[in-house]
């Protein structure tokens, strides 16, 4: 029942038993800024972006790798993924504003969406964005018009669904064919879609993308998601005449969530997705397109970890104990949304020999808001600091403020260093836009 501390990257259990993430000491931490506290490790994201680009880089020299910064939108940490030679991919105009401040250069931006507006589009143009992906018939359109409007040439991707079922959390599968996602192959909307953009004058089709779901732990639906999408390119050229330049996979790649289990490398999707893609377009002379992948959860979820304070300790005979934590629902909503489980531990007591009992976790908002059905404690008590692993990837995107609890700050760790990389939102914030007389 004990977390494997080793099996997580920038972990280590210091001398005076307290756990320590980047060499930090996460009491410290805790004490210094204050709990919920997002901590993220600068040393394990810049080496997840590395560990990716090499894999991806062996197989396929120009693969290219764009950041999908829904999953952690800090300002300092897209830089980093800038630094590391990442490009940044955006869900949403907000996105992409973010991606632009904190440094990226315009072309290395992707704008995604199944819905965007005339208004997104005009923005992203405006703001030079790399590609856009369009997701339907109508998005063609309106994208041509604003091009046109602002004497522009949109460069675009088509998002494609190859119809692969990925083995992942009922919500987070996008790429069989019931979803909003992409035009579907299946059906010749996918074909289609490209015939039409080719005789637009403001576009630019640059390639296919799609993405087949999240979290995904077997490398091999992507190889047969990349078998759709070569053999989608063959009749590209047969039947459109088109050039794809670009194959964007999307993200996908999963992280560690438990310590038990063994987790796939970058290196085995790499080899699956390049090693298909290279032999179909060598099989059926096609020039071999640049292979671009859009990683979240596995750049930033093991960079992260969540520090919170223990309250009270519940005992109910015979039914259960219940340990409180001073965060929950609004700094990490995957468990109740999607089920989601994690590893935690005390990090005060990291190295505790004391017998582990199990606990139900819970958070502090007026809800159930349950943050482990059950997690294996060693006496657990009030002013204890409990860490919640690989928290990096759609915990704080995903945050909100129910209950008007302000969102924790952020800290970078390196080399046992932290900086605070984002401030604990104040009362005042949360009601900042809430106009008590109204106006107009
Ligand atoms: N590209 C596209 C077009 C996507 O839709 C996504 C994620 C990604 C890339 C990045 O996927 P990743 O590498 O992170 O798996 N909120 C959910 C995850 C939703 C993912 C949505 N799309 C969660 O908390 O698990």
């Amino acid at each position: 029942m004990k977390v494997k501390v080793e099996k997580y990257p920038g972990l280590s259990i210091g001398n005076n038993g307290h756990l320590c993430f980047s060499g930090a000491d996460c009491v410290r931490l805790a004490k210094q800024f204050g709990t919920p506290l997002y901590v993220i490790s600068e040393d394990v994201f810049r080496d997840t972006c590395r560990a990716q680009r090499a894999a991806f880089e062996k197989h396929c020299p120009d693969a290219h790798i764009s950041f999908s910064t829904k999953a952690l939108t800090a300002l300092a940490l897209m830089r980093i993924a800038v630094q590391e030679g990442l490009g940044l991919d955006a869900s949403s105009p907000g996105e992409l504003f973010g991606a632009l401040k904190a440094g990226c250069k315009p072309e290395n931006t992707i704008l995604h969406g199944n819905f965007k507006k005339a208004e997104d589009l005009e923005f992203a143009l405006g703001k030079k964005v790399g590609r856009i992906v369009v997701d339907s018939f109508e998005e063609i359109e309106e994208l041509d018009a604003v091009a046109r409007r602002m004497k522009v040439r949109a460069r675009v991707q088509v998002r494609v669904n190859p119809g692969v079922e990925a083995h992942t959390f009922e919500l987070l599968k996008v790429g069989m064919l019931d979803s909003k996602f992409g035009l579907p192959l299946q059906n010749g909307d996918a074909l289609e879609a490209v015939r039409r953009i080719l005789k637009k004058k403001n576009l630019d089709f640059m390639g296919v993308h799609y993405h087949i779901g999240s979290q995904i732990l077997d490398p091999s639906p992507f190889r047969i998601a990349a078998e759709r999408a070569m053999e989608f390119l063959l009749a590209l050229r047969r039947e459109a005449g088109a050039t794809v330049r670009e194959l964007n996979i999307g993200g996908g790649l999963p992280v560690r969530y438990d310590s038990r289990h063994p987790m796939p490398t970058p290196e085995q999707f790499a080899r699956q997705v390049c090693g298909t893609v290279k032999k179909i377009a060598k099989d059926n002379g096609l020039d071999m397109p640049r292979i671009i992948l859009e990683p979240g959860r596995s750049v930033a979820g093991p960079a992260g970890i969540t520090l919170y304070t223990v309250g009270p300790v519940k005992h109910i005979p015979g039914i259960r104990d219940y340990v409180t934590v001073d965060g929950g629902l609004s700094d990490n909503v995957r468990p109740g949304l999607y089920g989601a489980t994690y590893d935690g531990l005390l990090a005060n007591k990291a190295a505790s020999a004391a017998r582990m009992k199990p606990f139900r976790v819970c958070g502090r908002h007026c809800e159930t808001d349950t943050l482990f059905q059950s997690l294996h404690l060693p006496d657990p008590a009030y002013g204890d600091i409990l860490a919640v692993l690989s928290t990096g990837a759609y915990n704080y995107s995903m945050s909100s403020n129910y209950n008007k609890f302000p969102r924790p700050a952020m800290v970078a760790v390196s080399k046992g260093k932290a900086r605070l990389i984002m401030e604990r939102e104040t009362y005042a914030d949360l009601y900042r836009k809430d106009l008590t007389e109204g106006k107009g």
